[in-house]
Formats: C-alpha cells, structure tokens, sequence
C-alpha cells in the first residue's frame, strides 16, 4: 500500500466509521451487524497505527461515538464516561493481560469476569442515597439527562438500602428484555405496523422520546456495574463494589466471577457463552477488569478507554441450512437487491427463511448457488445474512447465478427497462441493477413507507403492509397522494386475502389520518428527507431546510447553483492550470493568458465562497446540487411539487440570518446563569453562527458559565475570546438591529 493509498482508505473508513456511529449512537438504527462494524473499526485503527503521519484526534477510533440528541438538558459528569476496547480473538486478550503485567510489574492479578449487557450506556448520581439524575454517555464528558424518563423504570430503586456516600455516580445499561421486545413487536405486526429489528434499538430509540409516558409503555430495564465518581469512597475493589451495589437494592449482573490469572479468566468466558442465552438481557460479549481499583488507577486509561479493563465479544450465531431460491427485491430507489430463500432455521431466538446476499458481487465472489448448503448469521440487530456456502456439498448442475438472467432482463416488479449503476458500497464503490422507471410499484411502496418512517413525517401506521395495499389499489402513486385517501377507504382497507380478510379498522385509520395532519406543519429540511431526493440524506436535507424559505425556493436555489458554479470554477482551473502537465499550455502566450485567468477565477471562487456560499458545509456539494435541481426540474418533481401546492402544504424552512455570528465558531463550556446550553445553541446557529465540540485557533469566541472547566484554559492558552452569557447576549443585541 502506498502512502496515498493508505491515506485515502484511512479516509474511507473514517466517513464510513463515522456515519455507522451516528446510526448506532444517535438514531438507533444501525444498517450493518456489531461484527461487521468492528471489523471496519479495527481495519481504521490498524492502519492509523502503520501510517502514524495520518492519525488525527477527530478519528473515530479516538473518541466515544456520540449519543446526544435535541431535546435533551445536557449535563456534565464528574467522572468521565470511557468505552472499552474489545476484541475477537484469545491472542489479543492474552496480550491485554500481558501488557497489565508489564504496566503493573506483577504476574499476580485478579480479574472479574461479567456479561457485557447489550443496551445503552447510563450514569446514574444518587446524593445523600436518593436517586437525582440520570445521564446518556454522550460526548464521554457530558451527556443529556433522562431522569424523567429512567424514573418510569420499576426495577430501579428510587433511594439506596442502607448507608449510602454523599455523592455516588452508578454506571450501567439500560435494556428491554427479550419477552419485552416480543410483546412490543406483537402489538405492532397486529396494527400492520413494521417490526423491530432487534431490542438494543428499541431500547435505545424509546430512552430518547420525549414523553415519559410513552416511555414508560415500553418496559425499560436496567442493570448497575460500575463506578464513576464517588465521595467518600465505598470500594476497593469490582467484587467489592458489586456486593455493594447488590446490598444497596439495585439490580446487578446475573453472574460474576473473580479469578486470578488470564486462564482462569479464559475459562470463566467459556463458562459466560454458555449461560448467557438465559439472560434476561442481551449479552453480546464479556468484561474482563481488574479486580482491584488500586491496580486499575494504576494502569490508568487512554482517552477512550481504560487499560485495566477489555470486552471479548462472542462472534454472532450462525446456522447451516439450504439455498433454496433467490428472489430479487426492487427497493424505494429502485435497485435490485438479491434475498435468499432459505429452508427455515432457528437461529438468535427466531425461524429465518429469508437472509440478504448483499448484491450480485457478492454472490459471485462468495461463489453461492442456488441448491448450496450455507452459513448464515444473524447479528442480533440487522436482517441475516448469507456469510458463506459449502461448494463440497453442490447439487451436481447447480449454475452460478446471474441476476439479470434471472430476471429476465427488465425489473422482476414493473418489468420496465434495468440499468447497471455505480453505488455506494462498503469499502468503496460498487455496480447494481436499478429498474430506471420511477413510477414502479415497488419503488412507490418503497417511497411511501419512507415518507411515513419516524425520521421522515412519522405517520405511524403505514408500513410495509400497509403502503403495499394502498399502492396496489392505486390509490397512492406519490406518498404524497396519501392525503387524498379518505379515513373511510383506509378504515376498510383489506390487509389480509379474500377467505381471511384483515380490515385495517377505523381506530389504526383515525391515527394515520391525525398523524398526516401533524406532519403538515413539520419543516421543509424533514420534508425534502421525507420526498426521496436522490443524495439527500437527513444532514442534507437539514442543511437544504436551514437555507431555504421553503420547495419554491429549493427548486431553483440560488445557492445550489452557485455549488455548482463554484466547482465548475474549480474544474477550469485545473484543467487549465498553467503549469498543467496533462493539457501543457502550446506557448508562453497561452501560459499567461492561462495565468491571467487564474487569478479572475480564483477571485470569483473567493467571491461565491465568502458570499452567498458562506458557511455552507461540503454535505452540500455539487453531487447534491445537480441531483436536487434535476430532480425538481424533472417530471416526477415537478409532479410532487404540483401536488403538494394543491394540498396547501408549504413547509417552511428555518432560515438562517445572517449577521454577525455568520463565519464565527462558538464552543461552549460550563453552565450559563440563564441559558440552557441548548437554546444558546439554538440561538447561535439562528444566528447563521457555528458551534464545536473543542477549542481551537479557529475557535472566534469560547462562551463560558459557572464550573467551566479544561476548554476554558485552552481557550486562555490559545488567545481566543472568552465570553460570558451577558457579553454573549449583548452581541445577539447587536445582531438582531
Ligand atoms: S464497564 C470504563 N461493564 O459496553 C468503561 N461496560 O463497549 C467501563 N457495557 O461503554 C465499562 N456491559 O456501556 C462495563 N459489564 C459491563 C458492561 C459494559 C456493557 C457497555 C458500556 C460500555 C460499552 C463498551
């Protein structure tokens, strides 16, 4: 690998790393399995460690993922959340224990052994022994408080058994139990509603609303194992502290075990893979710590993770089973997506018949056919998957699989014209079929039931099932046709056949037809998410929303034409460059004449960037720019926005105006008199201002408030602005004349 090479894979992964972080944290809805998140995480974090020149302190592998969302109070904890580092293999986990006996210099330790619960990281503070707060993991340094929500958890005492420290923080894992999720997942196929994929993001999803009581349907548990800060002390060691925790009242892990030396440790997890499919929780792994706090302050931590403590994750379950056929599925974007239909197997709690391969690559590669016997696995979070097949137990004539052929050359759905497209792959780029008609059923079904998920307009109610049949009927050919489907019609809607009707009822219909009305008022950003523009993703689509007045002036944005213009600018340059080695200039004449317009184009890019592309970020580029315009210059675009004007639906964006805030960088530190963090948030991005996470020499002003700690410094040390919220305030003043 060479060094540009190395660079640009490291590059990859980041923004690769860094969007499955962002699923997993924020929206608790990952697309790839833990496994296969961690193998991408150790490929980034190896070869930062054989390309030390490209490491950076933003990196993924350098930082907890962040679970932070709107809504929430944030709050700081006293003691630092970390992560842990984990692992696959008893190579590595020998080698953990060997560094310790380097670190510590003794060969005698003690560890313990836990489950490692597959839910949602909390720190809970108990003051003089009654329960006060609780807090996400967050950034590490600071979390958003759910106390209200945490508080709707039965099996957590609300104040501690005994003689309790003055100040406690308990760390632990907020979880759904398996029955939980099952009766959750019950409740929603009998509404037609889609199911949940697993319950770590169920979990995760409903300790994020914003209504307790909602919160408090969904049977939330926890389980304590940790320490954070604490005054006075209580333990002196992680069995100490867990008999502790027990006599205090609060739920602890089903088992421990205390051993001494990494065999016995590699035994006690052996004995952990066998009981924990018993468990009330999800266990995807073990925590193997020492046992002793005096060692552990010792070993000390990294940024992210302690030294004296390491996950080993159990690999998911797999199972053998037969290859019985390959169907093709036809999704919102129209690409065909090949699913296996497998003889039914138990496998994680659940029959599979069906599992992905991915794409038509990745059959090829893997050298699956139709008749193999295969492995599939299921992570636990996402769809099963085809990992691998037995050729040695080939059907004789078993072919390799062609897609096309398979399809007879034209989409399996609406038999419209199929076209080979560049996609967006893992690792890189990759080729797939996409049925080019954008009025095919699968896709309408397909777009329907993303118009309604809860990121986009969230009109609970219409899932898979549901959009299937209101696309069947025609009655919705663009989701937003679904405002024309009278409550009647949908309250009679025959979900099942004609010998076994479903009727959808007039209560689920009653519920779609109010949710349809909330979503009107929602803003442009969640609606240009809602309509499947092609690229827009929901950070763009918040960009587009935050920069638009509403669909009228995205369609014919000046600001998007401008992208364009500037790298059509950009483009100039470099193929004109005067010292360009491709498209050498013929003579000196030419070679100034190339100069001369350099510098005017240089000028104009400067123009468009400090100008009326101020402040946007590069989401918003010219892949984005040219899809967006073509998109609502196109038929189907203009379709929907014809419709939409019919319906007297206008969302509106949330413009930024611009003024004095516009190009500076706000970080915040501390708690402000009056302001919470997020409404000065809110207000400095109204502002057209920025805010960051860390300080730096690009950092205009650091706002600080009571109790600011290790930015303010830095802030000192590097000469830039300190504010207070009055100064802060009065700037706003200035702005708003
Ligand atoms: S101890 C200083 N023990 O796994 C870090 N963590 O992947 C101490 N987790 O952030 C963490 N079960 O949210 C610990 N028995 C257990 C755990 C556990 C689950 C979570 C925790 C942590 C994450 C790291």
């Amino acid at each position: 690998m060479s060094p540009a090479q190395a660079s640009k894979r490291i590059a990859e992964l980041r923004s690769e790393v860094a969007a499955h972080d962002e699923r997993y944290y924020r929206r608790a809805a990952p697309e790839i399995s833990d496994f296969e998140y961690d193998v991408l995480k150790a490929e980034l974090a190896d070869l930062e460690k054989r390309w030390p020149q490209f490491a950076a302190a933003d990196s993924p592998t350098q930082r907890v993922g962040d679970d932070r969302v709107q809504g929430f109070r944030e709050v700081e904890h006293r003691q630092k959340m970390l992560s842990l580092d984990n692992t696959y293999n008893e190579a590595e986990l020998r080698g953990f224990h060997a560094r310790l006996v380097r670190l510590l210099d003794t060969e005698d330790l003690r560890y313990t052994v836990e489950p490692k619960i597959d839910g949602l990281a909390v720190s809970l503070t108990y003051e003089q022994g009654r329960f006060v707060r609780a807090v996400t993991r967050g950034r590490g340094d600071r979390g958003d408080d759910i106390t209200a929500n945490v508080l709707t958890i039965h099996s957590l005492p609300k104040s501690l058994r005994g003689p309790a420290p003055r100040v406690v923080e308990i760390r632990g894992e907020i979880y759904l139990t398996v029955a939980e999720f099952d009766r959750i997942n019950a409740e929603r196929a009998a509404a037609g509603e889609e199911l949940y994929a697993n319950p770590r993001n169920v979990a995760a999803g409903t300790i994020k609303l914003l209504d307790p009581a909602e919160v408090a349907r969904r049977k939330l548990d926890i389980v304590l194992y940790g320490l954070g800060y604490c005054e006075p002390e209580v333990a002196s060691s992680q069995t100490d502290l867990h008999e502790r925790l027990e006599a205090w009242g609060l739920p602890v892990v089903e088992k421990l075990w205390a051993v001494r030396g990494i065999d016995a440790a590699w035994a006690a997890i052996g004995e952990l893979d066998e009981r924990r499919r018993t468990f009330a929780y999800g266990t995807d792994g073990a925590v193997v710590k020492l046992d002793a706090f005096e060692q552990q302050r010792n070993a000390g931590a990294t940024d992210k993770a302690p030294r004296w403590a390491i996950a080993y994750k159990y690999k998911p379950d797999t199972a053998r089973t037969r290859l019985k056929a390959i169907t093709i599925q036809v999704g919102k974007t129209g690409i065909l997506s090949p699913v296996a239909e497998l003889e039914p197997v138990f496998l994680s709690l659940s029959t599979i018949s069906r599992a992905t391969l991915h794409n038509e690559e990745e059959i090829r590669r893997k050298d699956i056919r139709i008749g193999d016997l295969v492995e599939i696995e299921r992570a636990g979070e996402v769809i099963p998957a085809v990992l691998r097949s037995f050729s040695e137990e080939r059907p004789p004539g078993a072919e390799p699989f062609d897609l096309v052929k398979a399809v007879g050359g034209s989409c399996p759905v609406c038999h419209g014209r199929i076209a080979r497209v560049e996609v967006a792959a893992e690792g890189g780029e990759g080729v797939a079929w996409k049925c080019q008609n954008y009025d095919c059923a699968a896709q309408r079904v397909g777009r329907l039931v993303f118009f309604c998920s809860r990121r986009a307009l969230a009109i609970d109610g219409v899932g898979d099932i549901v959009s299937a049949k209101l696309v069947e009927l025609d009655l919705v050919r663009d989701p937003p046709d679904l405002y024309d489907v009278p409550l009647a019609t949908l309250a009679t809607l025959n979900l099942g056949t004609a010998e076994e009707p479903r009727i959808f009822g007039e209560k689920n219909a009653t519920k779609i037809v109010a949710a349809r009305e909330v979503a009107r008022t929602l803003p442009l950003e969640r609606w240009v998410y809602a309509l499947s523009v092609p690229e827009v993703g929901e950070t763009t689509a918040r960009e587009l929303g935050r920069r638009h007045r509403n669909f009228a002036a995205l369609a014919d944005s000046p600001l998007l034409h401008a992208v364009l213009k500037r790298a059509e600018l950009e483009d100039e340059k470099d193929r004109e460059s005067p010292n360009s080695k491709k498209n050498p200039p013929k003579d000196d004449a030419e070679r100034e004449r190339r100069k001369s317009r350099r510098t005017a184009i240089d000028a104009e890019i400067a123009q468009l960037t400090e100008g009326i592309l101020a402040g946007v970020p590069s989401e918003v580029g010219p892949a984005v720019a040219g899809s967006v315009l073509d998109f609502f210059a196109s038929e189907p675009g203009r379709r929907l926005l014809a419709k939409l004007a019919v319906l007297g639906i206008d969302p509106a964006g949330t413009v930024l105006a611009a003024g004095v805030f516009t190009g500076k960088t706000f970080v915040l530190t501390g708690t402000l008199p009056a302001l919470k963090r997020e409404e000065a948030e809110a207000k400095i991005l109204a502002a057209g201002g920025k805010v960051s996470g860390s300080v730096s020499k690009k950092t205009s002003y650091v706002l600080a408030g009571a109790e600011a700690g290790s930015k303010l410094e830095k802030a000192q040390a590097l000469g830039v602005a300190v504010i207070d919220e009055a100064e802060f305030v009065s700037l706003l003043g200035t702005e708003k004349k």
